[in-house]
């Protein structure tokens, strides 16, 4: 099929390469002409494991371009894929004003029948006004369809071209199954719904995966006052089938772009129904606080922050991508020097991103995992990148003022800890503090 891509974001750049992948000729529309020009230069805007040799792959096989042009583009596909930016807006509900627009911009390029994917992230009931927006910009007969985006940054080629499922989310059979057919090569687990619940189904698994680790985060909370270990806790919980094993890590809360803006939509999609979502204001609550633990335990452990050294390993809100959107880095770091610590901070590939976001002259900025910790009064932890797994700590420990480890992702062993001679602190795993204390 031949089809154009609107908005090169993380859905829309890796989805439309993808389909490249596939076989289609897509052409991937956006704005922003610095970042078409990267693009048709080869360079990536952001940092995705696989990402550029599929892209390189699909270039060379001109199959993939990249234009600001969206009327030509819309013009020479069948189909159109949205997929530009739903920000939260100051109470939390979703900005619509970018689809809209792109909604009509699509609208008046049509020259033909059309079918339009919707793959922004949007509350019940959006894809009907897009289709308002369509219609009054447009002679032409199209259909709309809900295919909601379930990629996680960080593995988002593997999770487009190996997704759990497809939600195809359609009110016209045909339009069904031409998107079905379209993603038939990607996987058999295509489930095909109303679009109203399509739109519900992303939010709605946003929001439980948020309330898993916000649930394990409080587990860890209370396994550290009872004395039981919460990765222990939550093995044995995810070998039962209906809980399952994943999204039970205790940590310092989730970040990024997607959950902290979802959540709050969600409960802005539901209080616009006066319906009050208490779970889920209390999901947000905990992840909020889930951040301020880390700060409470050092100073229970190392005492008044004021002077001290605090070295940090890790800003992006995850591993594996240099995004530090809603990172809980941003306000751990910025919780310490109010509290006035000095910061030394390293990241292999966010630091740039989190200084755009977030920078002060007592935050020294690092090269490498051992020089940040020089001098330090402690090492903090904040994003399990591989590399600190793997990192000496024997060395580590020898260029630290004290040998202090808190680690807000539960990354260590206790016996790797104690040939290091570390004192170390981790979430809901008191036996191992315990240890560290003595
Ligand atoms: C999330 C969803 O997982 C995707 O399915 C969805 O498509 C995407 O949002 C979106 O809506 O676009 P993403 O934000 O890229 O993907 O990253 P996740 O891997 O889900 O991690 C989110 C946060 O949760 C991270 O800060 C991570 O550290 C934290 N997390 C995750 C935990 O604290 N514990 C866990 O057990 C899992």
């Amino acid at each position: 099929m031949r089809m154009a891509v609107v908005g090169t974001g993380y859905v829309g750049l890796v989805s439309g390469v993808c389909f490249a992948n596939l076989g289609h000729a897509v052409l991937c529309v956006d704005k922003d002409r610095e970042k078409i020009d990267m693009l048709n230069a080869g360079e990536i805007p952001i940092y995705e494991p696989g990402l550029q040799a599929i892209v390189q792959a699909n270039r060379e096989a001109e199959r993939l371009a990249f234009t600001t042009d969206l009327a030509d583009a819309v013009g020479r596909s069948d189909l159109v894929i949205l997929a530009v930016g739903t920000p939260s807006l100051p109470n939390g509900e979703a900005d619509l004003g970018y689809i809209a627009q792109a909604a009509l911009e699509v609208g008046e390029a049509m020259n033909d029948y059309k079918i339009v994917i919707v793959k922004s992230t949007v509350p019940v009931g959006t894809n009907e006004k897009i289709r308002a927006i369509l219609s009054r910009a447009s002679a032409y007969p199209f259909d709309v369809v809900s295919v909601p985006e379930f990629l996680r940054e960080g593995s988002a080629v593997q999770d487009t071209l190996q997704p759990d499922r497809i939600v195809i989310g359609a009110d016209s059979h045909e339009a069904a199954s031409i998107v079905t057919e379209l993603h038939r090569p990607l996987t058999d687990q295509i489930f095909v719904t109303d679009i109203r619940s399509a739109e519900m189904i992303k939010y709605a698994s946003n929001a439980f995966l948020a309330t898993k680790i916000s649930f394990i985060n409080e587990i860890a909370n209370i396994c550290e006052k009872v004395g039981a270990d919460v990765t222990q806790v939550a093995a044995g919980m995810g070998r039962d089938r209906r809980i399952g094993p994943s999204f039970l890590s205790a940590g310092i809360g989730y970040g990024g772009s997607c959950f902290p803006k979802d959540t709050q939509a969600l409960i802005q999609i539901a209080g616009n129904v006066d319906y009050d979502f208490k779970l889920l204001k209390s999901v947000v609550d905990v992840n909020r606080d889930q951040r301020n633990n880390v700060i409470r335990k050092m100073e229970s452990f190392i005492g008044d922050l004021s002077g001290r050294t605090i070295a940090v390993w890790g800003l992006a809100f995850k591993p594996n991508t240099d995004d530090v959107r809603e990172a809980p880095s941003l306000d751990i770091i910025a919780e310490l020097i109010q509290r006035g610590a000095i910061v030394r901070a390293y990241d292999p590939v966010a630091t740039d991103n989190f200084r755009k976001a977030y920078d002060h002259p007592k935050i020294v900025w690092c090269a490498d995992a051992l020089t940040v910790v020089d001098g330090a009064d402690a090492l903090c932890l904040l994003t399990e990148w591989p590399e600190f797994a793997e990192a000496d700590l024997e060395r580590i420990g020898e260029r630290m003022k004290q040998a202090v480890l808190f680690d807000g992702r539960n990354v260590f062993r206790k016996e790797r800890l104690e040939e290091a001679h570390f004192r170390y602190y981790s979430i809901g795993r008191p036996h191992l503090n315990r240890f560290s204390a003595a």
